[in-house]
């Protein structure tokens, strides 16, 4: 054991699941410390800040939350303020944050997450602020005590990095270059999980498909998903994020044999236009991605596919954004998370000619969200009436109800007389409302 016995942490995460898993990862390291979770950011000695900066709106959201701890600070002097994730990794950000906030003891990047021990130690140990930043990728640590939150469901890396400089995205900047695990450290962890009891796993990547082309294994990622799911026990399995440069048919030929794996694609286009498409440096075109969806659907035709669309990205014309629009019609996605570009220094388009305006940009993505909104609506309306496998996940306060995942993602709430988080239940549709759906358990 550790010794700081009673004291308490408490991890504030913005941005996407890889993050959300990191936290994991993060308490994992303070628990083996010796903390324990704080329920109140208030009740905390140590707060760790996990940031995202994807967007200016992730990073003005830190930004808020972390100056607003200057007061709890004040009062609690003895009180740790740690910031780590993305925004530490950034080009000059450190510093900013630095110079904002004088009353952080200490930071540390996505690329030394695993030295978060010997840095707080360090802390401890001297008054003077700790900064340690890693402009390097290394060799992968392999984790072993990660805190797991999100039972039923876990998050398992397989890939991590980026080398495909999207010319919008700061992740390749802030993640370093694809490092690929080990298939059989990635299999070891998904058979624990399945004997600890979890019932959905959910392979991580920025660009799955592109497991081991580092060269840091052989294995596919088909061949890598065909052996997951291979693994024995009652669970479902997911992966995230397929790049459409890259997803491919013996990927769907493994779907195809496993039940296990969902049916449901979670496949960026960001953008209906060719021209925007190249802009982007996407490597693919809007004819490829169709092909793949309708690849996709000949082998399965009830899979599903999710998308990330970004409007007003530099030198986006309205015949581009209609053609956004026509592609949305076209593949019919469950559901779509759409974006307004965010210009991020020192990517390739921050810098582009034919930035758009806001008002340009405010009026793309009102006119996208209504479209998804309304597709998304009429297809939940579908469901009434049916009956859908869901896994239970969670129980809603303030619904009074269960709720839980079909294999399409679709989002499902029903009574039940004894607590089934983690239980695959039959659930007969009876309303829609928007995205959610209610029901009753019926077998
Ligand atoms: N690796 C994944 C996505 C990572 S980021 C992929 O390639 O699809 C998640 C989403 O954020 C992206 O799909 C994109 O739609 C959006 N995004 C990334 N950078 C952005 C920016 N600068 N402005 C607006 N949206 C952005
Ligand atoms: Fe960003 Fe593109 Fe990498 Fe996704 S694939 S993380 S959008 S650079
Ligand atoms: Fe994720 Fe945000 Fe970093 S989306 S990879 S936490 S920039």
């Amino acid at each position: 054991m550790g010794d700081c016995i009673l004291e308490k942490y408490y991890i504030v995460t913005y941005g996407c699941q890889m993050n959300i898993h990191e936290s994991e990862k993060i308490a994992g390291i303070l628990r083996r410390m010796g903390y324990e979770s704080a329920k109140e950011l208030s009740e905390a000695d140590i707060i760790v800040f996990n940031t995202c900066c994807i967007r200016e709106n992730a990073e003005n959201h830190a930004f808020g939350n972390i100056g607003a701890l200057k007061k709890l600070k004040k009062q609690k002097p003895d009180l740790l303020i740690v910031v780590g994730g993305c925004m530490t990794q950034e080009k000059g950000k450190t510093e900013i944050l630095k110079k904002k906030f004088p009353f952080i003891d200490v930071m540390f990047g996505t690329l030394n997450l695993e030295d978060l021990e010997t840095l707080i130690r360090r802390k401890k140990a001297q008054k003077k602020k700790v900064i340690e930043i890693r402009e390097k990728e290394g060799e992968i640590v392999e984790f072993t005590d990660a805190y797991r939150t999100s039972y039923p469901n876990a998050w398992v890396n397989i890939v991590y990095g980026c080398n495909n400089f999207c010319s919008y995205c700061i992740v390749p900047y802030v993640r370093g270059r694809e490092r690929s695990r080990n298939p059989e450290n990635i299999i070891r962890e998904v058979k624990e999980l399945v004997a600890q009891g979890y019932k959905e796993i959910t392979l991580l990547g920025q660009n799955v498909n592109s497991y081991g082309s580092d060269g840091k294994t052989e294995c596919t990622f088909a061949q890598l998903l065909d052996a997951v799911a291979s693994i024995d026990g009652e669970f479902r399995l997911r992966f995230m994020t397929s790049h459409p440069k890259d997803f491919n048919e013996d990927v769907v030929k493994v779907m195809k044999k496993h039940p296990k794996i969902c049916r449901l694609v979670h496949l960026p286009v960001q953008s209906g236009s060719n021209t925007i498409l190249s802009a982007m440096n996407r490597r693919y075109t809007r004819e490829k991605y169709l092909e793949e969806i309708k690849m996709l659907r000949s082998y399965l035709p009830e899979a599903e596919v999710t998308t990330d669309i970004i409007v007003g990205f530099p030198g986006e014309t309205e015949k581009d954004y209609l053609q956004t629009e026509a592609l949305v019609k076209e593949v019919d996605f469950a559901s779509a998370f759409t974006f307004v570009y965010s210009p991020r220094e020192g990517t390739k388009a921050a810098t582009m000619d034919g930035q758009i305006s806001e008002d340009v940009q405010k009026d793309r993505i009102m006119r996208l969200v209504e479209l998804v909104n309304a597709q998304t609506r009429k297809k939940s309306e579908k469901y009434v009436g049916k009956e859908i496998e869901i896994l239970c996940e969670d129980y809603d306060e303030k619904k009074g109800l269960y709720m839980g995942r079909d294999e399409f993602g679709r989002m499902g709430y029903f009574p039940c007389e004894h607590n089934c988080i983690g239980e695959f239940v039959w659930v007969k549709i009876t309303k829609a409302n928007g995205i959610s759906l209610f029901g009753e358990i019926c077998r």
